[in-house]
């Protein structure tokens, strides 16, 4: 009796969930703009259309998908996803939806913890429309939510996911914030107001409202903001003063390489090179992370028990010195920062179907003529 009880009042969670969870796509009717910006933003991809992450995560389990606690957030059966009961569903829209609007927007605090932080999500009062926070003043409520402000938006609320994450061996596999800081350098950053109102018919006539596509190192426009490149020249000492403008590393994913490629151009030849063939010869300007499980390297960190990141953090600002041959009138020193988004190591773990992937693209590039 015990038992159909207790299976009664699971069925009655299950059906709740489902019927309380408003997806992405309900959120186009009055919030157009926004819904667009968002699709083709990194936060609507999910396992089903991330190739890099699914391959990745693929590699480091096929039977259980912890990832989903940031990449799936929303997941109704998130607890058994990451305990490797069930799997990634292509026909369930809390998996599809990837970080969800809703999920964002029904965070109420962030739990500070050692391996990873923890979104505490608002409990939605059953058989009521959903409440949503944000950061608007004095927000308007309409006939599917109500809104309410919430400090959260501005304090914490990438830190849930975004700030740090240690694997069972206690092994860093990333470190993107420390504790001090906040949200708000992101959202200024990654959010700009941008034009059109917070919703279609924009009664309150706010005019503008914080951009949802969320730009990054996926945009060649954007990407050259984040770093400065200075060159000098002093006979056969060449430096390269690289500035960090981004409120956190060069690196914060494991999967990627940061990379600079230095030419000297004499009459249309190239007299020198940083590196002959690979980019990871030059140790000073390649950037990543390098794990290792028992005294050996691997890719997937996953099982690593160390691991270490050669980095440009915060705000850093790093000298590199390069020892050239003396330079004449009219030669020119090349200097570009690019980035793999998958590094060379991980076509030996896994098979990319893009090779976009794997091919460096330019972040940014300075030229110094002599
Ligand atoms: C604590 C939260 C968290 C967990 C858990 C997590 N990730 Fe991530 N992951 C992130 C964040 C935040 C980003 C975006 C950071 C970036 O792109 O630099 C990201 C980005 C990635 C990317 C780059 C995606 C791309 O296409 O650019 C890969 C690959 C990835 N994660 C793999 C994994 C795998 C595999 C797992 C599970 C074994 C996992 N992650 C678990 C937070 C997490
Ligand atoms: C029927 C229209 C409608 C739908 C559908 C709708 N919203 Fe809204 N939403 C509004 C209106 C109106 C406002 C108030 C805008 C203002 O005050 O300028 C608003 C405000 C918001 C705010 C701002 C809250 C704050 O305090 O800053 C958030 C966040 C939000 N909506 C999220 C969503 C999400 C997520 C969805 C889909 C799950 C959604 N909305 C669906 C009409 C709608
Ligand atoms: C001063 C502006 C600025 C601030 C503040 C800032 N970012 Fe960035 N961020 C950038 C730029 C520019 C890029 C793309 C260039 C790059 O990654 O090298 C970027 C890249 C990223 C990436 C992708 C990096 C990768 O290689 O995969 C993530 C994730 C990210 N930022 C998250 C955040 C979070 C979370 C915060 C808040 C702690 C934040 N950013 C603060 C400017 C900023
Ligand atoms: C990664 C978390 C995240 C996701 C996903 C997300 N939002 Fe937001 N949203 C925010 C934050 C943070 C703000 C506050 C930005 C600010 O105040 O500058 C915001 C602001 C808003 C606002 C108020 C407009 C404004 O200018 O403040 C609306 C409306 C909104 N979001 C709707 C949506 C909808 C609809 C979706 C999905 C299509 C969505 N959000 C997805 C984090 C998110
Ligand atoms: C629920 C977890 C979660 C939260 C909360 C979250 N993010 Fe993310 N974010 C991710 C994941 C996971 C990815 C990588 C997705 C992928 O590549 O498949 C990502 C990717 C990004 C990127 C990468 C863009 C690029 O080009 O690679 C930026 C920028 C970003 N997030 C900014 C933010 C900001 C700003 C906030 C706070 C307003 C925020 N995120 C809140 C999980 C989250």
């Amino acid at each position: 009796m015990k038992h159909l009880f207790s299976l009664m009042l699971l069925f009655h969670i299950q059906l709740l969930a489902k019927n309380t969870y408003l997806d992405n796509h309900s959120c186009k009717e009055c919030h157009e703009n926004i819904y667009e910006e968002y699709q083709s933003s990194m936060h609507a991809k999910s396992y089903f259309n991330d190739e890099l992450h699914r391959k990745v995560a693929d590699a480091a389990s096929k039977t259980t998908y912890a990832c989903a606690r940031c990449h799936m957030p929303m997941a109704d059966n998130l607890q058994d996803l990451i305990s490797g009961k069930a799997r990634p569903d292509k026909t369930n829209k809390t998996h599809t939806d990837a970080i969800s609007c809703y999920f964002c927007h029904t965070i109420a605090y962030v739990k500070k913890a050692h391996r990873f932080n923890i979104n505490a999500k608002a409990r939605q009062a059953e058989n009521y429309k959903p409440t949503f926070y944000g950061r608007l003043d004095n927000p308007d409520e309409s006939d599917k939510h109500s809104s309410v402000s919430n400090p959260i938006y501005a304090k914490h609320v990438c830190m849930g996911c975004h700030s740090h994450k240690r694997n069972e061996n206690n092994v860093t596999i990333f470190q993107a914030m420390d504790e001090k800081q906040n949200s708000l350098g992101c959202i200024k950053c990654h959010m700009p107001e941008v034009e059109g109102g917070a919703e279609k018919m924009d009664k309150r006539a706010r005019g503008h409202h914080a951009s949802h596509r969320f730009l990054g190192i996926h945009d060649k426009a954007y990407r050259k903001t984040g770093v400065d490149i200075g060159i000098d020249v002093n006979k056969e000492k060449l430096k390269i003063i690289l500035t960090n403008k981004m409120e956190h590393p060069l690196i914060i994913q494991p999967a990627r390489a940061k990379f600079l490629k230095v030419q000297i151009i004499r009459n249309g030849k190239v007299i020198w090179k940083n590196y002959k063939k690979d980019p990871r010869e030059d140790r000073q300007g390649y950037f990543a992370y390098s794990f290792k499980k028992d005294g050996k390297k691997i890719i997937v960190p996953a099982t690593a028990t160390e691991g270490s990141v050669h980095n440009l953090a915060a705000k850093e600002k790093k000298v590199l010195q390069y020892h050239i041959p003396l330079l004449q009138k009219g030669d020119e020193v090349r200097v570009a920062l690019y980035v793999q988004l998958a590094k060379s190591d991980c076509a030996r773990v896994i098979e990319l179907q893009d090779k976009n992937l794997l091919k460096p693209s330019l972040i940014k590039k300075e030229i110094f003529r002599l």
